[in-house]
């Protein structure tokens, strides 16, 4: 079955349905971001939302364990523990997006990290409105400023670490918010809003 789907450049498309019907919308207010700019969204180490499916059930986790390790395409490493719902469903689906959230959905970003997927539908009782992704089965969340879409590319460190690697296949961002105020997690319910910007010359791409 194929649906209409987010718009990309301004354009619709469609794409394959892979199963899921769970989210309210199929078009975003994002539009597609560069892949080569994908580690300027995560660089600053932001708290992000991490959305899985499965066939069931569309879930979100906050997540603050993660780390770029390629600039294109952008990799990204990411620890989910194996006691979270979150965890069987990216290890069978290989796929999620990460979604960055900013100070506005702080309370929500707690909520949905004091809760599980495995007893309550997030999307719902949090009021997040999931949005068809393009590439992935997993939604993203119209709430957060930019979502990109990604897939597994390397389990070998799950087992040790729940260590996953994850490929960036497409990226979006709401480009109306132009000094995103992301929230870094300093540890029980303490986190740093992101404030000042300063650009220094320097040689770091
Ligand atoms: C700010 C914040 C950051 C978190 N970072 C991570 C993380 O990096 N990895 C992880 O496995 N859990 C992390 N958690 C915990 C999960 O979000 C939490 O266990 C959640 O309930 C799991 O949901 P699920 O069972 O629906 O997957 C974090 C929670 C918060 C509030």
């Amino acid at each position: 079955m194929r649906l209409p789907s987010a718009k990309k450049g301004g354009q619709s498309c469609t794409e394959v349905n892979i199963g899921c019907s769970l989210w309210k919308g199929d078009s975003t207010r994002k539009t597609i971001l560069s892949l080569a700019k994908v580690y300027r969204l995560l660089e600053p180490g932001p708290v992000v939302l991490l959305t899985t499916a499965t066939r069931r059930q569309a879930n979100v986790m906050p997540m603050s364990w993660h780390m770029m390790i390629d600039f294109e395409p952008p990799l990204v490493g990411c620890v989910v523990s194996n006691r979270n719902y979150s965890f069987q469903a990216l290890k069978a689906t290989k796929e999620c997006v990460i979604n960055i959230p900013t100070v506005d959905l702080a309370a929500t970003v707690v909520r949905c990290g004091n809760t599980s997927g495995r007893d309550l539908d997030k999307f719902q009782a949090f009021g997040l409105t999931a949005v068809k992704a393009s590439r992935v089965g997993a939604p993203m969340i119209e709430e957060c400023f930019a979502s990109l879409e990604c897939r597994v590319v390397d389990a070998r460190l799950v087992t040790r670490y729940n260590l996953f690697i994850l490929q960036v296949i497409r990226a979006w961002c709401d480009r109306s918010v132009k000094l995103p105020k992301t929230i870094h997690h300093l540890g029980f319910g303490t986190f740093m809003v992101a404030g000042r910007r300063i650009t220094l010359p320097s040689r770091m791409r």
